[in-house]
């Protein structure tokens, strides 16, 4: 099987017989993989084809934020998903799920959780972020920046930042991360498609019971995630459900 790695220049080729990662576009660089990716799959990309870069110049992250990621070091991806998903509304959580239990894959002995909705985290440091877009009905992109081999971070980032490298203290070859980042999701799709992810996502949420604060000043603790992924808190004047946005964990009320 060819790897995107074994690729030395910008290349299509097939690469798992099915699934995601069926068919893979590989940049060396590019200003967005989720550009990339809208652009091909109004253009027909089938179902698990997937743009991944060496090197994204302008890599875009949740609410117009940007994602930086030192050139060859990371996995930068956006998945195609064109399917008739039962319940769309939780595809971010399954992605959540599928990179999480990537990340764990590594790092048994870890606590690698997902904070709502779908960052992933090692004792609060931020090893992958998701971006999920949809350009027109049916079809989904799932942008991953998931740190690898990356040790150096700007100082100036508003999370605090991990890599897989600085938690195994191993370098680890991208191509093997993207493999079985790619079962993962595979697994994670299924799960959504069967009606039993929320359950997987329930177990690697954090902050259950813990007081949270939202962007907008309002807290409350965590109860739960409902049935279409919403957060639910229980604040001093009622329960609220919360559909996007970020939350800030705080520790559990003493
Ligand atoms: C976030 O945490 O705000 C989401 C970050 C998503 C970053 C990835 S990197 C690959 C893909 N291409 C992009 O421009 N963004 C996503």
């Amino acid at each position: 099987m060819s790897t995107f790695a074994d690729m030395t220049s910008d290349h299509v080729f097939q690469s798992r017989t099915e699934g995601c990662g069926a068919v893979i576009r590989h940049l060396r660089e590019t200003d967005s993989t989720n550009q990339d990716a809208r652009a091909w799959a109004l253009d027909g990309a089938s179902d698990g084809a997937v743009v991944i870069a060496d090197h994204q110049r302008a890599g875009r992250g949740r609410f117009k934020r940007t994602w930086v990621s030192a050139p060859g070091k990371n996995l930068l991806l956006t998945l195609v998903i064109r399917r008739t998903l039962p319940r769309p509304a939780l595809l971010p959580l399954a992605i959540g799920v599928g990179v999480c239990n990537t990340v764990r894959s590594f790092l048994p002995w870890s606590s690698a959780g997902l904070k709502w909705p779908n960052d992933v985290r090692i004792d609060g440091r931020k090893v992958a972020g998701i971006l999920v877009e949809s350009p027109g009905p049916g079809v989904y992109l799932a942008g991953i920046g998931l740190n690898v081999n990356q040790v150096d971070f700007p100082e100036d980032l508003a999370t605090e930042p991990t890599s897989l490298m600085l938690e195994t203290a191993d370098r680890l070859r991208r191509a093997d991360v993207f493999d079985r980042l790619m079962d993962a999701l595979d697994d994670a799709l299924d799960m959504l498609e069967r009606g039993d992810l929320l359950p997987a996502y329930r177990s690697l949420l954090e902050g259950r019971g813990a007081e949270v604060q939202l962007e907008d000043g309002r807290r409350g603790v965590m109860k739960d995630v409902d049935a279409s992924g919403g957060l639910v808190l229980e604040t001093g004047t009622g329960v609220i459900v919360v559909h996007s946005g970020d939350v800030s964990l705080r520790p559990p009320p003493a």
